[in-house]
């Protein structure tokens, strides 16, 4: 397999386009631009998309035939160098709700010219070239930032607005899934304002929670109380912590989960990404450190919030424990799963084609 060629190669440069390419602001014009970081959006952004994922949502359960026009005759490509069930599925099916289509490399991207030793800015080229949009999942941090800079390159020359969606980039950011998860807080709460939200687990490795943690304070919400609950060893990045104190954002960190769980509205669950450590040592030492169980969630208010962007293993407790979870009506995961292809579509509809949904 490649993974030696793309160690030698991808993963040293990728970095470097975070400091040398600005992701373009969205300031209410989504048509055209790439999207590969939350930093793009602000609060009216977000209120604009979230009325066209529930506009969507409506019209899906409607069964609106209409939706079929939005990205008809749009061709979106899959490139996905980390595995994925959720972001890959939610945004195929979210392109084929809206009349669009979709390719990917035959047999995954491993045995595409991956395989041979091409680069990330050339094989995005060659994608761009067959494509509208591609949705790129790689496990450099900044390789998202390296397509949209490669993109604008072809583009110039090939006189069309092709553009990357980020589907992750390893351990930095998922856009995507935090505008889904900040869509599902607002759907149970109603508001982000005064909301206590506690973040749980790996969150030096979770891109999901870099993202999130950076989209509540992108929102400028007031009097929003952040706690993130990990082991020491797992902790929130620095920048992020202060990115969202910056914002006025109230940020606890700890690894004493009962001291925020009783006051807590939402709580947000993640996986310890083991194939993300170094030292498999660190993994097994603290892997067991933070277990989400039916007595865990007893502690928390009655209206509370359980999310978790899954894909869970053991930081959810047994099989017996999921399904006791799962039973609880404060378990809101599969809900947050299924507004992920809501939110895709929205983000779809609007970037390739500009169109009021
Ligand atoms: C997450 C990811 O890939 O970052 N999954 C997802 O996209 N829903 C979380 C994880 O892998 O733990």
């Amino acid at each position: 397999m490649s993974g030696d060629v793309l160690q030698h190669t991808d993963l040293r440069q990728s970095r470097r386009f975070l400091e040398t390419y600005s992701p373009p602001k969205i300031n209410g014009e989504f048509a055209g631009k790439h999207i590969i970081s939350v930093e793009q959006f602000d609060r009216r952004d977000l209120q604009i998309l979230f009325d066209a994922t529930g506009s969507i949502r409506r019209r899906i359960k409607q069964q609106d035939r209409g939706l079929l026009e939005l990205a008809a005759g749009k061709l979106m490509a899959t490139l996905f160098y980390e595995a994925s069930t959720r972001t890959d599925l939610s945004f195929q099916a979210a392109m084929r709700h809206l009349g669009g289509e979709v390719v990917a490399a035959s047999n995954g991207v491993h045995f595409s010219s991956v395989y041979k030793g091409e680069n990330l800015a050339d094989t995005i080229r060659a994608v761009g070239c067959y494509s509208d949009a591609i949705v790129l999942r790689h496990p450099d941090v900044g390789s998202s930032y390296e397509a949209a800079y490669y993109l604008d390159q072809l583009n110039k020359q090939i006189a069309r607005q092709v553009i990357v969606i980020s589907g992750g980039d390893g351990v930095g950011e998922h856009p995507t899934q935090a505008l889904l998860d900040l869509f599902t807080i607002f759907d149970f709460k109603g508001q982000i304002d005064g909301l206590n939200i506690t973040l749980v687990g790996d969150l030096r490795h979770g891109r999901t929670v870099h993202s999130l943690a950076k989209l509540i304070a992108r929102y400028q919400a007031e009097n929003v109380v952040l706690n993130l609950v990990s082991p020491p060893l797992l902790r929130m990045p620095e920048t992020v912590v202060q990115y969202a104190t910056a914002k006025g954002i109230t940020v606890r960190e700890t690894d004493d989960l009962y001291d925020v769980l009783p006051e807590t509205d939402v709580i947000y669950w993640t996986r310890i990404q083991e194939e993300r450590f170094d030292d498999p040592a660190d993994y097994e030492a603290i892997k067991d450190r933070f277990i989400m169980t039916p007595p865990v969630l007893a502690q928390a208010p009655d209206d509370a919030i359980l999310m978790h962007p899954l894909p869970r293993k053991h930081e959810m407790g047994t099989p017996d424990d999921h399904d006791a979870l799962d039973a609880d009506p404060r378990a809101v995961y599969f809900r947050q799963m299924e507004n992920g292809m809501f939110v895709r579509m929205a983000l779809l509809a609007k970037v390739l084609g500009g169109l009021w949904v």
